[in-house]
């Protein structure tokens, strides 16, 4: 007998993981925008002190972190959301804001939750094309904005080409934008934006009435794996994302760690700092080689290496080097220590002497 299931699902992609080198091969896992050093010692040692404690359930309302996100900020604790990651809070922006069958306006290629989470909210993607640098189109981005438009996603930078927006760019953008409509600036890497000009999320949340922004401690801060996130949006927003959580969704563990990690943020600095450089160093690297590369502001460059992805990617691959691929358009390779960085420029530089469109 069939189970009645919902039909929709059929036509949804599930979410594809970064893939994994096997446990005994000498290979760099660079496929995942994760952070390469360690979690803090610190952090290490709290969190082994409350394992005893995972008995009993989180405090829902985390006012320790929510405190001391609304004190790092400037911005009053009623505008914070947490979830399990910033792609739990971008799924609740989605369920918060649109009625079925409402469109939800992103970049494309852009972060590969978008179009997921729109369709299982039930609502309509509006994928607008990058721009040939692989940057945010926004005027073609307004022009995509109808009366059934209720949220739009800029990812800045973007995931997975590392370009940023101009603030001047968004400023003429939200000119175009009814002020119903909810733009939420996707931060996930905002750590390892050095761009002057670039704009800033908190910065547009302050002054416009319909903004609200996405931060992860995923990335910069190295805690991928305990899922936490937030949103910084206006109240009304905020008090409707806190319904479309999953309850107890941010474990305890997440939120202590992240107090650490604000109250460590000049440790943590310090290796942003490096993987900065480490980005800035290889982009040369592989710019003295003669390769075309797109100028990237997170933590992972992007080749695009168009017809030619799946032979460069079998080579990275062959080399160590486990990146992220995306069929005909291009490679995303992630950051990682110096000895990968190394290994990702030889690599690099190898597999596209065998593809000498990109060279
Ligand atoms: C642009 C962007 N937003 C959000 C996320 C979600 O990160 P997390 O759920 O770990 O906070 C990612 C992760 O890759 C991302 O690239």
């Amino acid at each position: 007998m069939t189970l009645v299931q919902r039909s929709s699902l059929n036509s949804i992609p599930a979410y594809k993981q970064g893939a994994t080198p096997g446990a005994a091969e000498k290979a760099f896992k660079l496929s995942s925008n994760e952070n390469p050093y360690p979690p803090l010692d610190s952090v290490v040692a709290q969190l082994a002190s409350e394992l005893g404690a995972i008995n009993q359930y989180p405090n829902a309302a985390a006012p320790e972190l929510v405190g001391a996100l609304s004190a790092r900020l400037g911005v009053d604790p009623d505008t914070i959301a947490l979830g399990a990651g910033s792609v739990e809070v971008a799924g609740q922006l989605i369920h918060a804001t649109t009625n079925p069958g409402d469109e939800v306006v992103f970049a494309w290629r852009s972060f590969e939750a978008y179009p997921i989470l729109t369709h299982v909210a039930g609502a309509t993607p509006v994928m607008v094309p990058l721009d040939p640098n692989g940057g945010h189109d926004l005027a073609a981005m307004a022009e995509a904005i109808t009366e059934r438009t209720a949220l739009v996603f800029i990812c800045n930078p973007n995931n997975p080409t590392g370009t940023v927006v101009d603030s001047a760019a968004v400023d003429a953008f939200m000119a175009r934008v009814p002020a119903h409509v909810l733009v939420v600036i996707d931060e996930a890497y905002v750590h390892f934006n050095t761009a002057a000009g670039s704009a800033i999320g908190l910065d547009f949340f302050r002054r416009y009435p319909n903004v609200a922004v996405l931060h992860t401690f995923s990335k910069a801060y190295g805690l991928a794996g305990l899922r936490i996130g937030y949103a910084v949006a206006p109240p009304e927003v905020a008090a409707n994302l806190r319904k479309t959580a999953v309850p107890f969704g941010v474990t305890a563990l997440a939120q202590r760690a992240a107090v650490l990690s604000l109250e460590h943020e000049d440790e943590l600095q310090v290796r942003i700092d490096e993987l900065v450089a480490g980005r800035e160093a290889l982009l040369a690297t592989l710019r003295d080689a003669g390769i075309k590369v797109t100028d990237s502001q997170a933590n992972f460059i992007w080749l695009s290496t168009g017809a030619d992805t799946g032979t460069v990617d079998v080579a990275l691959r062959a080399a160590g080097i486990w990146a992220r691929a995306f069929p005909g358009e291009g490679i995303r390779i992630s950051i990682g220590s110096a000895e990968a960085n190394e290994a990702i420029a030889t690599a690099v530089i190898t597999a596209l002497q065998e593809a000498p469109a990109h060279v």
